[in-house]
């Protein structure tokens, strides 16, 4: 199929949801990206911060491979050995004693707030079930994830909303303490925010929101689904705090790729939850729980944190440069390969004229450039991503 036919096929039987999309891509490997013409591209979109690995990674292959020759699909009625693993890698990581399995990043919350309410209404009866979360925040599409999202524009039209959410300030505890009641029963946050731009919550903030939880017997929820899983170059986000959430949603590179999503919590939320409480027909099936494993253990085994940390200060380093040199960015912001480049302006034609020259990054909250390439990307290709920009930078200056 040519080009072409992709886009009217598309056009013509794909609900546009998502606008015009710019390229057709028919192949990766590493950090780079084809499209249907051939022309190369640097991928510092990563799947929007899913590719952990890159592109096809020979790990990640062999592992889905096997399980492909293995076992495809069981309900979970039966036990899953991968998902079994999985959940013991992630619990031994983390905060955690449990897991549940679900699909993706809206379905983790969705889940991570069935979770908090179901436990406010076991020890604390009917009237303890609002949900506070942060303006600008993004926690997904379905009804309480988008709900949960303190963004007007994407709950226009849907209402009536799910009940009970109200939204705070990030970083201004104030605006908290303003909302937080005994009716309370989570405080859910993305200890980095991704698509408002990258903005990190500071540890202030997150512990008042710990110390604000724990006296009004609320749980506190993080948002890992971006930030989460090395990105940040500890394994989780919250680890540069030592702040410890109650619940945490995971999704997007949990699988390196592959669809899933998870939510940690204690022992003791856990019990919320009990046979028939929450479901889901492919959470942790045995060929994403076995494509987690590989991409958690190939952080692990390749020293790809470690790569994260000393990437990103290279990459916000060059940035830095580049925003002496034009005045158009006015700050750098991120943790890790999760960093936002701030513009005086919209930055789509930037983002355009970067991918024309074969980089491809993207623009959150319309004035961000975000850059969340594989945490595998080497100086070189920095260096070739800043050479880029910059050319961009110097023609629209
Ligand atoms: C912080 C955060 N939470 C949740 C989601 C929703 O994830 P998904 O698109 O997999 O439902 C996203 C997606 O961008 C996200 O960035």
């Amino acid at each position: 199929m040519n080009t072409e036919e992709i886009k009217s096929l598309t056009q013509k039987y794909i609900i546009n949801s998502y606008g015009t999309r710019s390229l057709t891509l028919c192949r990766g490997e590493g950090v780079n990206v084809w499209d249907t013409d051939g022309k190369q591209y640097l991928d510092f979109v990563a799947g929007i911060a899913v590719n952990q690995l890159g592109h096809c990674h020979p790990k990640l292959i062999q592992a889905v491979e096997k399980q492909l020759h293995t076992l495809i699909h069981v309900s979970n009625l039966y036990y899953i050995e991968p998902q079994a693993r999985l959940a013991q890698m992630l619990c031994e990581l983390s905060f955690a004693d449990k897991a549940f399995f679900c699909n993706s990043g809206a379905e983790a919350n969705e889940g991570a707030i069935k979770l908090a309410r179901k436990y406010a209404h076991t020890h604390y009866g009917d009237n303890k079930f609002e949900v506070i979360t942060l303006l600008n925040s993004f926690h997904g599409r379905t009804y309480a994830a988008v709900t949960a999202t303190g963004q007007e524009k994407y709950q226009k039209g849907f209402e009536p909303l799910v009940p009970g959410f109200h939204y705070a300030e990030l970083n201004n505890l104030d605006s908290v303490k303003a909302l937080i009641s005994e009716r309370t029963c989570a405080v859910m946050v993305e200890p980095i925010q991704g698509e408002s731009g990258v903005h990190p919550c500071t540890p202030e903030f997150l512990q008042g929101l710990r110390d604000l939880c724990n006296q009004n017997k609320a749980l506190l929820i993080y948002d890992e689904v971006q930030c989460g899983l090395g990105r940040t170059g500890k394994m989780f986000a919250y680890e540069h705090y030592g702040i410890i959430p109650d619940i945490m949603s995971l999704a997007k590179g949990i699988a390196g790729g592959l669809p899933m999503g998870a939510v940690l919590t204690t022992d003791e939320v856990a019990t919320a939850f009990t046979p028939g409480s929450h479901a889901s027909t492919f959470g942790g099936n045995p060929v994403c729980s076995a494509a987690a494993c590989a991409t958690i253990q190939t952080l692990l085994e390749d020293n790809l944190l470690e790569n994260t940390i000393q990437m990103g200060n290279y990459l916000v380093k060059s940035l830095k440069k580049l925003q002496e040199k034009y005045s158009l960015i006015t700050e750098i912001r991120g943790m890790g390969l999760i960093i936002g480049a701030q513009l005086d302006r919209p930055g789509t034609d930037i983002m355009t004229m970067c991918m024309e020259e074969g980089l491809l990054i993207n623009c959150a909250a319309q004035t961000t450039l975000r850059f969340v390439p594989a945490l595998i990307v080497t100086q070189e290709d920095i260096d070739k991503a800043m050479e880029i920009l910059d050319k961009v930078l110097s023609q629209v200056s």
